[in-house]
């Protein structure tokens, strides 16, 4: 349990015996009250399906579980984008906000009301048909935290064009490679993001990309930063030549009726291999999923002014920035850049300036505000926050603790919502006006979760008997429902484990009361800042490095980042292990991946420890990384190498602390 040592964090999490009861005022206007959690599970998904979305056919069917392969809402047809925007302009909600958008530059800001969206989206998905896309038509999105990504996803959802979004932060091989693996014939993208205050290029990674992924043939650009890029003749367009000499009404580009079940997105993934994971969601389990885990995790009112401050890259973000919230008809908040620019303050003004009801963000993100001390907080009014939510790792109870005190003024409920980019929507979780909250707890399953940990033997460990596997034993609405073309490994990854039950990658315990506490992932799956990453992928990424003979990559804790990457090298001959060769390797993993994988430290080592069949043992490497005593070294063919990398290892911590 817990190869990825996060035993400290364990520690703390098991240590934790604070308690916050749900405030009687809260409960009293909650949407959800005592007595959820005894709802029919059917009868409730059933309800929430036909109330919270609109249907152009309705479904006859709830579900259908051919484990493991599941549909719900069997024979409907709908709309993505007709329920995200359309029904609420014609339900006279035209004038509502949408979304604050601000820019990262604090001059620039924009409101843009649902009947504003509604015209950016028609403008927009006109812009798309006349370049070709429709239905069926696969498209990767390529971009930042500005308003026409949503309006791009709204789009494709209107043509019913699946499309997959590559987080702005991968390189052009990840890009590259994923729009390879979904034979991806258009690209959207943007020429530079603002990151603190000087342009990110998205354009030129894109063009490196697509000369990898030949199935391109089309590509939008939007001019957000300058300068110029370069476009090529026949491929490129400006968005502004596409889109903005477009009709806005919307007989002039009818909502595609789509099967509850048509493939709607693709999000790759991390997985244990190299090759990164396609996961398919389709769409009406999982626009019913979002938005209803939207409405009563966080409370969500008609005045809400709700703010995920996640990137829509990730899951977090198209679950909880995109879909749930426009379902819904929430106004919110949406930024640019980060916490930092132009000054620490920068969230705290944003929440004071739209009176911000909900926040949802990242331990890691809490954690950086922690370091960054209280002042930044001071002189801004925080007392608009009602609810505040957490996601993407555990969250330890010192930061749950300072989220509550310092952002929440000790009165806002604080969910920790456990979920993955495979679930598609929040699925353990405290609802705020039922749960008793416990700092570091995920709490309970949502209504019709049915979680459970497991043992090693697939027998469910009762609550207050230790620690296991986290599974999910019943279908659920927003549940992926495959990976793009290996169904083998869909099978083996996620189903083989255990006969009855979806094996989550996590380890868990339940304790007396029944609450749920993620310990981290079980697999060769890293929680970086929230980001997944694997350490295969890292070390396939410097063996392709022409010096690097081998390497290792594990993880070790670490106080903001959650975990860090600590990767293990040997060179090939002729090669020196100075500090430059240190950043070039470095250097070289945030091409081959993106800057969020590149190592926290390299080690150089003579050889890894393996054993006698050739195995690194990334146990041991993890107990150097971790700096605690090393575990049993019998098994290995020579045990001096560990001894020699953990003496290396410490002699480059005190070089460090003098240099
Ligand atoms: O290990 C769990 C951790 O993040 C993993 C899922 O990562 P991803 O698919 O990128 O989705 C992140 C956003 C939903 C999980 O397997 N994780 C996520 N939320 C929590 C968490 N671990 C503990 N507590 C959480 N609240």
């Amino acid at each position: 349990m817990a190869q990825d040592g996060q035993s400290q964090n364990i520690d703390a999490l098991m240590a934790e015996s604070r308690t916050y009861p749900p405030g009687p005022a809260f409960t009293e206007q909650a949407n959800a009250k005592p007595g959820f959690y005894d709802q029919d599970h059917d009868e409730f998904w059933e309800r929430e399906g036909r109330e919270r979305l609109s249907w152009f056919t309705d479904f006859t069917k709830l579900k259908e579980w051919d484990r493991p392969y599941a549909k719900w809402y069997l024979g409907g047809k709908l709309n993505a984008c007709y329920n995200c925007v359309d029904r609420h302009v014609e339900n006279g909600l035209g004038d509502k906000v949408a979304y604050y958008w601000e820019g990262e530059p604090v001059d620039e800001r924009l409101t843009i009301t649902y009947a504003d969206l509604q015209s950016r989206v028609i403008k927009a998905a006109n812009g798309f048909k006349s370049l070709g896309i429709g239905k069926g038509t696969k498209v990767a999105v390529y971009m930042g935290m500005i308003p026409e990504a949503p309006v791009t996803l709204l789009a494709l959802a209107r043509l019913g064009a699946p499309f997959t979004f590559v987080f702005g932060g991968f390189s052009a091989s990840a890009l590259g490679s994923r729009m390879q693996e979904m034979e991806c014939e258009y690209l959207i993208t943007q020429d530079a993001a603002n990151r603190r205050g000087k342009p990110g290029p998205l354009k030129p990674t894109a063009d490196e990309a697509m000369d990898m992924a030949p199935t391109v043939k089309t590509c939008v650009t939007v001019k957000r930063t300058g300068p110029d890029v370069e476009m090529k003749e026949g491929r490129d367009h400006w968005w502004s030549d596409v889109v903005d000499g477009q009709d806005d009404d919307p007989k002039s580009c009818p909502c595609e009726p789509m099967d509850s079940e048509d493939l709607f997105f693709l999000m790759f993934s991390s997985g244990t291999t190299g090759r990164p994971k396609g996961i398919l969601h389709t769409t009406a389990g999982y626009l019913a999923g979002v938005s209803t885990t939207h409405h009563y995790v966080f409370d969500i009112k008609p005045d809400t002014v709700y703010w995920c401050a996640a990137d829509i890259g990730w899951i977090t973000g198209h679950s909880y920035i995109v879909f749930g919230p426009l379902i819904n008809g929430t106004t919110s908040v949406m930024y640019e850049g980060t916490p930092d620019f132009p000054d620490k303050a920068r969230w705290w003004q944003i929440i004071e300036r739209y009176k911000v009801n909900v926040l949802y963000t990242a331990p890691t993100t809490i954690r950086t505000h922690m370091k960054w001390g209280t002042e930044a907080l001071q002189g801004h009014d925080l007392s608009s926050l009602k609810v505040l939510g957490s996601v993407g790792e555990p969250i330890n109870p010192e930061a749950w603790i300072w989220y509550r005190d310092n952002v929440g003024g000790g009165k806002c409920p604080v969910v920790d919502t456990w979920w993955q980019t495979e679930t598609g929507m929040i699925m353990v979780t405290p609802l705020p006006g039922v749960t008793t909250l416990k700092p570091g707890s995920a709490t309970k399953p949502f209504v019709g979760v049915k979680a459970a940990v497991y043992d090693e033997s697939g027998k469910e460990i009762a609550p207050g008997d230790g620690a296991g596997y986290m599974v999910v034993k019943e279908p659920w609405p927003a549940m992926f429902r495959g990976l793009l073309n290996d169904d083998q490994r869909f099978k083996d990854t996620y189903w083989s484990q255990f006969s009855d039950a979806y094996l989550a990658g996590d380890g868990a315990r339940v304790d007396d009361d029944g609450d749920f506490w993620m310990m981290g992932r079980i697999d060769d799956v890293m929680n970086v800042s929230g980001h997944r990453l694997s350490t295969i992928e890292i070390e396939s990424a410097l063996v392709s490095h022409p010096d690097v003979a081998q390497a290792a990559v594990v993880s070790r804790s670490d106080d903001t980042t959650g975990q860090a990457i600590v990767a293990y090298v040997t060179l090939n001959d002729g090669a020196e292990g100075t500090s430059e060769k240190l950043t070039e390797l470095r250097e070289h993993v945030g091409k081959e991946i993106g800057p969020i994988a590149k190592p926290a430290n390299v080690v150089f080592a003579d050889s890894l420890p393996m054993t006698r069949s050739g195995k690194i043992m990334r146990r041991l490497l993890k107990d150097v990384a971790e700096n605690r005593e090393l575990g049993d070294t019998t098994t290995l063919a020579d045990p001096s190498v560990v001894h020699e990398i953990k003496e290396r290892a410490e002699s480059g911590k005190e070089a460090d602390k003098e240099g």
